[in-house]
Protein backbone atom coordinates (compact mmCIF):
# COMPACT_ATOMS: atom_id res chain seq x y z
CA UNK A 1 0.00 0.00 0.00
CA UNK A 2 1.51 3.53 -0.53
CA UNK A 3 0.44 6.99 1.05
CA UNK A 4 -0.78 9.68 -1.21
CA UNK A 5 0.73 13.56 -0.32
CA UNK A 6 -0.79 16.60 -0.44
CA UNK A 7 0.14 17.27 -3.70
CA UNK A 8 -1.77 14.10 -5.44
CA UNK A 9 -5.10 15.75 -4.84
CA UNK A 10 -7.46 17.99 -6.44
CA UNK A 11 -7.94 21.05 -3.85
CA UNK A 12 -10.09 23.34 -5.63
CA UNK A 13 -12.83 24.28 -3.95
CA UNK A 14 -12.33 21.36 -1.00
CA UNK A 15 -12.47 21.03 2.08
CA UNK A 16 -9.14 20.38 3.27
CA UNK A 17 -9.02 19.61 7.06
CA UNK A 18 -5.35 19.86 8.24
CA UNK A 19 -4.31 18.38 11.40
CA UNK A 20 -0.98 19.93 12.25
CA UNK A 21 0.84 19.74 15.32
CA UNK A 22 0.53 23.57 17.18
CA UNK A 23 2.28 21.97 20.14
CA UNK A 24 4.95 25.08 20.47
CA UNK A 25 6.54 26.12 23.87
CA UNK A 26 5.60 29.12 25.26
CA UNK A 27 6.44 31.48 27.63
CA UNK A 28 4.54 32.91 30.91
CA UNK A 29 2.73 35.68 28.09
CA UNK A 30 1.78 32.67 26.21
CA UNK A 31 4.23 33.67 23.34
CA UNK A 32 5.80 31.18 21.64
CA UNK A 33 9.28 30.78 22.54
CA UNK A 34 10.25 28.03 19.40
CA UNK A 35 7.94 28.94 15.86
CA UNK A 36 9.94 25.73 14.49
CA UNK A 37 6.46 23.81 14.01
CA UNK A 38 4.46 26.37 12.71
CA UNK A 39 7.13 27.17 9.82
CA UNK A 40 7.68 23.12 8.94
CA UNK A 41 3.57 23.53 8.84
CA UNK A 42 3.61 26.47 5.67
CA UNK A 43 4.68 24.42 2.81
CA UNK A 44 1.14 22.27 3.04
CA UNK A 45 -0.95 25.11 4.33
CA UNK A 46 0.27 27.49 1.80
CA UNK A 47 0.13 24.80 -1.15
CA UNK A 48 -3.74 23.91 0.02
CA UNK A 49 -4.88 27.75 -0.24
CA UNK A 50 -2.72 28.70 -3.18
CA UNK A 51 -4.80 25.57 -4.98
CA UNK A 52 -7.98 26.82 -4.06
CA UNK A 53 -8.63 24.49 -0.71
CA UNK A 54 -10.86 25.81 2.22
CA UNK A 55 -8.16 24.83 4.81
CA UNK A 56 -9.48 23.95 8.21
CA UNK A 57 -6.53 23.51 10.52
CA UNK A 58 -6.78 21.82 13.86
CA UNK A 59 -3.93 21.21 16.80
CA UNK A 60 -3.84 19.99 20.09
CA UNK A 61 -1.98 22.23 22.30
CA UNK A 62 -0.57 20.73 25.67
CA UNK A 63 -2.52 18.64 28.42
CA UNK A 64 -5.85 20.51 28.78
CA UNK A 65 -7.83 16.45 29.44
CA UNK A 66 -11.02 17.44 27.87
CA UNK A 67 -11.62 20.62 29.98
CA UNK A 68 -11.44 24.00 28.07
CA UNK A 69 -8.87 25.96 29.25
CA UNK A 70 -7.66 29.75 28.11
CA UNK A 71 -4.17 28.50 29.07
CA UNK A 72 -4.09 26.13 26.01
CA UNK A 73 -6.13 28.14 23.43
CA UNK A 74 -4.49 28.39 20.45
CA UNK A 75 -5.52 32.09 19.87
CA UNK A 76 -1.84 33.13 20.98
CA UNK A 77 -0.19 30.72 18.21
CA UNK A 78 -2.37 32.13 15.54
CA UNK A 79 -1.22 35.49 16.32
CA UNK A 80 2.21 34.15 15.60
CA UNK A 81 1.05 31.99 12.96
CA UNK A 82 -0.72 35.08 11.18
CA UNK A 83 2.74 36.97 11.44
CA UNK A 84 4.33 34.03 9.52
CA UNK A 85 1.54 33.87 6.68
CA UNK A 86 1.78 37.51 6.23
CA UNK A 87 -2.04 38.12 6.75
CA UNK A 88 -4.48 37.54 9.70
CA UNK A 89 -5.77 34.04 10.01
CA UNK A 90 -9.94 33.72 11.64
CA UNK A 91 -10.16 31.67 14.06
CA UNK A 92 -13.05 29.66 15.86
CA UNK A 93 -14.13 29.16 19.19
CA UNK A 94 -14.09 25.39 19.36
CA UNK A 95 -13.70 22.58 16.83
CA UNK A 96 -17.02 21.00 16.28
CA UNK A 97 -20.67 22.10 16.50
CA UNK A 98 -22.88 24.41 14.18
CA UNK A 99 -20.95 27.26 14.97
CA UNK A 100 -17.74 26.09 13.36
CA UNK A 101 -19.97 24.14 10.92
CA UNK A 102 -21.24 27.53 9.55
CA UNK A 103 -17.61 29.35 9.68
CA UNK A 104 -16.07 26.34 7.12
CA UNK A 105 -19.26 26.39 4.96
CA UNK A 106 -18.81 30.06 4.30
CA UNK A 107 -14.87 29.41 3.38
CA UNK A 108 -14.44 30.81 -0.01
CA UNK A 109 -11.61 28.78 -2.20
CA UNK A 110 -7.85 30.05 -0.98
CA UNK A 111 -9.54 30.71 2.50
CA UNK A 112 -7.83 29.53 6.08
CA UNK A 113 -9.19 28.92 9.46
CA UNK A 114 -8.10 27.61 12.49
CA UNK A 115 -10.03 25.43 14.83
CA UNK A 116 -9.70 25.82 18.68
CA UNK A 117 -7.35 22.66 20.70
CA UNK A 118 -9.15 19.46 19.51
CA UNK A 119 -7.64 18.54 23.72
CA UNK A 120 -10.82 20.92 24.48
CA UNK A 121 -12.67 17.51 23.85
CA UNK A 122 -11.95 14.22 25.94
CA UNK A 123 -13.48 12.37 22.78
CA UNK A 124 -9.92 13.79 21.08
CA UNK A 125 -7.59 11.99 22.88
CA UNK A 126 -10.07 8.47 23.56
CA UNK A 127 -10.17 8.57 20.01
CA UNK A 128 -13.95 8.79 20.38
CA UNK A 129 -15.78 7.53 16.98
CA UNK A 130 -18.51 10.21 17.87
CA UNK A 131 -15.89 13.23 17.92
CA UNK A 132 -13.86 11.69 15.17
CA UNK A 133 -16.80 11.59 12.77
CA UNK A 134 -18.03 15.31 14.15
CA UNK A 135 -14.30 16.64 12.79
CA UNK A 136 -14.65 14.51 9.98
CA UNK A 137 -18.06 16.09 8.77
CA UNK A 138 -15.99 19.70 8.55
CA UNK A 139 -14.31 18.30 5.67
CA UNK A 140 -13.57 16.60 2.37
CA UNK A 141 -9.89 15.60 2.11
CA UNK A 142 -8.15 15.10 5.07
CA UNK A 143 -4.24 15.70 5.18
CA UNK A 144 -2.03 14.81 8.34
CA UNK A 145 0.72 16.76 8.55
CA UNK A 146 1.19 16.19 12.53
CA UNK A 147 4.60 14.08 12.37
CA UNK A 148 5.21 14.96 16.40
CA UNK A 149 1.81 13.62 17.24
CA UNK A 150 1.70 10.70 14.76
CA UNK A 151 2.38 8.34 17.36
CA UNK A 152 -0.79 9.50 19.52
CA UNK A 153 -4.24 7.11 18.17
CA UNK A 154 -6.41 10.11 18.44
CA UNK A 155 -9.54 10.80 17.07
CA UNK A 156 -8.11 13.96 14.67
CA UNK A 157 -4.83 11.42 13.73
CA UNK A 158 -6.55 8.35 13.60
CA UNK A 159 -10.29 8.18 14.08
CA UNK A 160 -11.24 11.30 11.74
CA UNK A 161 -9.75 8.75 8.66
CA UNK A 162 -12.35 6.06 8.85
CA UNK A 163 -15.13 8.75 8.05
CA UNK A 164 -13.36 10.50 5.01
CA UNK A 165 -12.81 9.09 1.60
CA UNK A 166 -9.56 10.91 0.87
CA UNK A 167 -6.95 11.24 2.74
CA UNK A 168 -3.52 11.49 2.95
CA UNK A 169 0.36 13.01 4.32
CA UNK A 170 1.28 17.09 4.18
CA UNK A 171 4.69 17.53 3.16
CA UNK A 172 5.77 17.70 6.58
CA UNK A 173 4.97 14.36 7.68
CA UNK A 174 6.01 13.01 4.18
CA UNK A 175 9.40 14.38 4.61
CA UNK A 176 10.00 12.99 7.96
CA UNK A 177 8.57 9.68 6.61
CA UNK A 178 11.04 9.71 3.78
CA UNK A 179 14.37 11.00 6.04
CA UNK A 180 13.76 8.50 9.00
CA UNK A 181 12.80 5.27 6.56
CA UNK A 182 16.37 5.66 4.86
CA UNK A 183 17.80 6.28 8.00
CA UNK A 184 17.04 3.01 9.79
CA UNK A 185 16.98 1.05 5.90
CA UNK A 186 19.49 2.21 3.64
CA UNK A 187 22.32 4.96 5.53
CA UNK A 188 25.10 5.18 4.24
CA UNK A 189 28.62 3.55 6.47
CA UNK A 190 29.50 4.49 8.72
CA UNK A 191 26.35 5.46 10.50
CA UNK A 192 27.73 7.62 13.98
CA UNK A 193 24.65 8.30 16.29
CA UNK A 194 25.31 10.89 19.03
CA UNK A 195 23.40 9.84 21.99
CA UNK A 196 22.58 12.28 24.59
CA UNK A 197 20.51 14.68 27.12
CA UNK A 198 19.13 13.35 30.33
CA UNK A 199 17.79 10.09 30.85
CA UNK A 200 18.74 6.66 29.57
CA UNK A 201 15.43 5.14 30.42
CA UNK A 202 13.28 6.83 27.78
CA UNK A 203 15.57 6.13 24.80
CA UNK A 204 16.68 2.20 26.13
CA UNK A 205 14.02 1.04 23.21
CA UNK A 206 15.78 3.44 20.27
CA UNK A 207 19.34 2.66 21.66
CA UNK A 208 18.64 -1.42 21.06
CA UNK A 209 17.31 -0.34 17.83
CA UNK A 210 20.02 1.50 16.74
CA UNK A 211 22.68 -0.91 17.98
CA UNK A 212 21.66 -2.99 15.51
CA UNK A 213 21.63 -0.84 12.88
CA UNK A 214 24.35 1.98 13.20
CA UNK A 215 28.00 1.30 13.52
CA UNK A 216 29.58 3.79 16.22
CA UNK A 217 28.31 5.63 18.43
CA UNK A 218 29.25 8.87 20.97
CA UNK A 219 27.41 9.80 23.99
CA UNK A 220 27.26 12.95 25.94
CA UNK A 221 24.75 14.80 28.48
CA UNK A 222 23.63 13.43 32.25
CA UNK A 223 23.40 10.17 30.37
CA UNK A 224 26.51 9.64 30.07
CA UNK A 225 27.14 10.16 33.84
CA UNK A 226 24.86 6.82 34.38
CA UNK A 227 27.72 5.11 31.57
CA UNK A 228 30.39 6.42 33.33
CA UNK A 229 28.61 5.52 36.73
CA UNK A 230 27.97 1.87 35.41
CA UNK A 231 31.82 1.73 34.46
CA UNK A 232 32.71 2.74 37.68
CA UNK A 233 33.88 5.76 38.00
CA UNK A 234 32.64 8.39 40.68
CA UNK A 235 30.19 11.05 39.07
CA UNK A 236 30.20 13.75 42.24
CA UNK A 237 27.03 14.83 42.92
CA UNK A 238 25.88 14.39 38.96
CA UNK A 239 22.76 13.50 38.05
CA UNK A 240 22.36 9.67 37.23
CA UNK A 241 19.70 6.93 36.92
CA UNK A 242 20.36 4.68 40.55
CA UNK A 243 18.00 2.20 38.53
CA UNK A 244 19.87 2.27 35.50
CA UNK A 245 23.32 1.22 35.74
CA UNK A 246 22.58 -2.65 34.82
CA UNK A 247 20.49 -0.98 32.00
CA UNK A 248 23.98 1.16 31.24
CA UNK A 249 25.82 -2.33 31.89
CA UNK A 250 23.65 -4.44 29.46
CA UNK A 251 23.97 -2.08 26.02
CA UNK A 252 28.07 -1.16 27.18
CA UNK A 253 27.93 -5.56 27.21
CA UNK A 254 26.05 -5.10 23.83
CA UNK A 255 27.99 -3.01 21.64
CA UNK A 256 30.80 -5.12 22.89
CA UNK A 257 29.67 -7.76 21.42
CA UNK A 258 28.66 -6.79 18.30
CA UNK A 259 32.26 -4.88 17.95
CA UNK A 260 30.79 -1.12 17.91
CA UNK A 261 32.55 1.77 19.69
CA UNK A 262 30.36 3.07 22.25
CA UNK A 263 32.42 5.76 23.03
CA UNK A 264 31.90 7.76 26.43
CA UNK A 265 33.85 11.45 27.37
CA UNK A 266 37.04 11.79 28.57
CA UNK A 267 36.55 14.58 30.04
CA UNK A 268 33.99 16.83 31.63
CA UNK A 269 32.70 20.14 32.41
CA UNK A 270 31.72 20.32 36.34
CA UNK A 271 30.32 23.10 38.40
CA UNK A 272 29.26 23.39 41.69
CA UNK A 273 26.16 25.56 40.94
CA UNK A 274 23.88 25.12 38.19
CA UNK A 275 22.89 28.64 37.96
CA UNK A 276 26.37 30.12 38.14
CA UNK A 277 29.39 30.14 35.50
CA UNK A 278 31.94 28.64 37.34
CA UNK A 279 33.14 25.56 35.65
CA UNK A 280 36.11 23.72 35.10
CA UNK A 281 37.24 20.72 32.69
CA UNK A 282 38.63 17.88 34.91
CA UNK A 283 39.54 14.45 33.61
CA UNK A 284 36.37 11.64 34.18
CA UNK A 285 38.73 9.93 36.79
CA UNK A 286 39.00 13.32 38.76
CA UNK A 287 35.45 14.22 39.07
CA UNK A 288 35.02 16.17 42.44
CA UNK A 289 32.76 15.05 45.05
CA UNK A 290 31.30 17.91 45.39
CA UNK A 291 30.54 19.18 41.74
CA UNK A 292 28.20 18.09 38.51
CA UNK A 293 29.11 16.97 35.14
CA UNK A 294 27.31 19.43 32.75
CA UNK A 295 28.88 19.40 29.59
CA UNK A 296 31.26 17.65 27.57
CA UNK A 297 35.03 18.62 27.79
CA UNK A 298 37.69 20.28 25.59
CA UNK A 299 39.34 16.76 24.71
CA UNK A 300 35.73 14.88 24.34
CA UNK A 301 35.11 17.61 22.01
CA UNK A 302 37.87 16.90 19.75
CA UNK A 303 37.30 13.47 19.64
CA UNK A 304 33.82 13.36 18.96
CA UNK A 305 34.64 15.61 16.13
CA UNK A 306 36.64 13.54 14.75
CA UNK A 307 34.83 10.13 14.79
CA UNK A 308 32.33 12.56 13.14
CA UNK A 309 34.51 13.63 10.40
CA UNK A 310 34.76 10.19 9.24
CA UNK A 311 30.96 9.48 8.63
CA UNK A 312 28.57 9.32 5.97
CA UNK A 313 25.33 9.29 7.82
CA UNK A 314 24.65 11.13 11.08
CA UNK A 315 21.51 10.39 13.96
CA UNK A 316 22.10 13.06 16.92
CA UNK A 317 19.68 12.91 19.67
CA UNK A 318 20.17 14.49 23.36
CA UNK A 319 22.27 17.35 23.94
CA UNK A 320 25.47 17.53 25.37
CA UNK A 321 25.55 19.18 28.34
CA UNK A 322 22.98 21.76 30.02
CA UNK A 323 23.07 24.28 27.03
CA UNK A 324 19.98 26.23 28.19
CA UNK A 325 22.90 27.58 30.41
CA UNK A 326 25.16 29.56 28.15
CA UNK A 327 27.76 28.80 30.43
CA UNK A 328 27.25 24.79 29.17
CA UNK A 329 26.52 25.32 25.85
CA UNK A 330 29.91 24.54 24.64
CA UNK A 331 29.94 20.90 24.27
CA UNK A 332 26.45 21.30 22.11
CA UNK A 333 27.53 23.57 19.50
CA UNK A 334 30.88 22.26 18.93
CA UNK A 335 29.05 19.19 18.02
CA UNK A 336 26.44 20.94 15.73
CA UNK A 337 29.46 23.15 14.34
CA UNK A 338 31.43 19.72 13.32
CA UNK A 339 28.46 18.33 11.90
CA UNK A 340 27.59 21.48 9.80
CA UNK A 341 30.99 21.54 8.23
CA UNK A 342 30.67 18.34 6.69
CA UNK A 343 29.69 17.49 3.32
CA UNK A 344 28.12 14.70 1.81
CA UNK A 345 26.97 13.41 4.81
CA UNK A 346 23.41 13.05 5.69
CA UNK A 347 22.70 14.05 8.90
CA UNK A 348 19.18 13.60 10.80
CA UNK A 349 18.75 15.77 14.60
CA UNK A 350 15.68 14.05 16.28
CA UNK A 351 14.01 14.76 19.66
CA UNK A 352 12.72 17.97 21.48
CA UNK A 353 15.34 19.36 23.05
CA UNK A 354 18.28 18.36 20.45
CA UNK A 355 16.48 19.86 17.95
CA UNK A 356 15.68 23.10 20.08
CA UNK A 357 19.62 23.20 21.15
CA UNK A 358 20.97 22.74 17.35
CA UNK A 359 18.40 25.91 16.34
CA UNK A 360 20.39 27.85 19.51
CA UNK A 361 23.72 26.54 18.09
CA UNK A 362 22.48 28.74 14.66
CA UNK A 363 23.46 25.52 12.15
CA UNK A 364 20.28 23.94 12.22
CA UNK A 365 20.33 25.16 8.57
CA UNK A 366 23.39 22.72 7.47
CA UNK A 367 21.71 19.53 8.78
CA UNK A 368 19.64 17.87 5.98
CA UNK A 369 17.05 17.01 8.35
CA UNK A 370 16.04 18.38 11.44
CA UNK A 371 12.85 16.44 12.91
CA UNK A 372 9.89 18.22 14.92
CA UNK A 373 8.99 15.00 16.52
CA UNK A 374 9.84 14.55 20.39
CA UNK A 375 8.29 10.86 21.25
CA UNK A 376 6.95 10.48 17.84
CA UNK A 377 10.63 10.66 16.19
CA UNK A 378 12.00 8.27 19.11
CA UNK A 379 8.69 5.49 18.11
CA UNK A 380 9.40 5.77 14.67
CA UNK A 381 12.96 5.08 15.02
CA UNK A 382 12.86 2.48 17.44
CA UNK A 383 11.01 0.77 14.61
CA UNK A 384 6.80 1.03 16.15
CA UNK A 385 4.29 1.89 14.02
CA UNK A 386 3.20 5.04 13.99
CA UNK A 387 -0.44 4.86 14.17
CA UNK A 388 -0.96 8.31 12.20
CA UNK A 389 1.20 7.22 9.33
CA UNK A 390 -0.76 3.66 9.58
CA UNK A 391 -4.24 5.44 9.10
CA UNK A 392 -3.21 6.81 5.78
CA UNK A 393 -1.60 3.88 4.28
CA UNK A 394 -4.81 2.95 2.39
CA UNK A 395 -3.96 3.20 -1.65
C1 LIG B 1 4.85 16.54 21.14
O1 LIG B 1 5.09 17.71 21.49
O2 LIG B 1 5.68 15.61 21.31
C2 LIG B 1 3.57 16.26 20.41
O3 LIG B 1 2.89 17.42 20.12
C3 LIG B 1 2.71 15.29 21.18
O4 LIG B 1 2.26 15.88 22.37
P1 LIG B 1 1.76 14.98 23.58
O5 LIG B 1 2.97 14.33 24.17
O6 LIG B 1 1.09 15.95 24.53
O7 LIG B 1 0.80 13.97 23.04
Amino acid sequence: MAIKRVDDFDLNNKRVFIRVDFNVPQDENLNVTDDTRLKAALPTIKHVISHGGKAILASHLGKPKGQINPKYSLKPIVKFLSELLGFSVPMANDCIGDEVKKLVDNLKPGDLIVLENLRFHIGEEKNDPQFAKALAELCDIYINDAFGAAHRAHASIVGITQFVKDVGAGFLLANENKYLSKLMSHPERPFLVILGGVKVSDKIGVIEKLLEVADIFLVGGAMATTFLKAMGYNVGKSKYEEDKIDVAKNILEKAKEKNKPFILPTDVIVTDDLKSNFKKCVHINEIPDDMMVVDIGEETKKIFCYEITSTKTIFWNGPMGLFENPAFQEGTFAIAKCIANLNNVVSVVGGGDSAAAVRKSGYAEYFTHVSTGGGATLEFLEGIPLPGIKALDRY
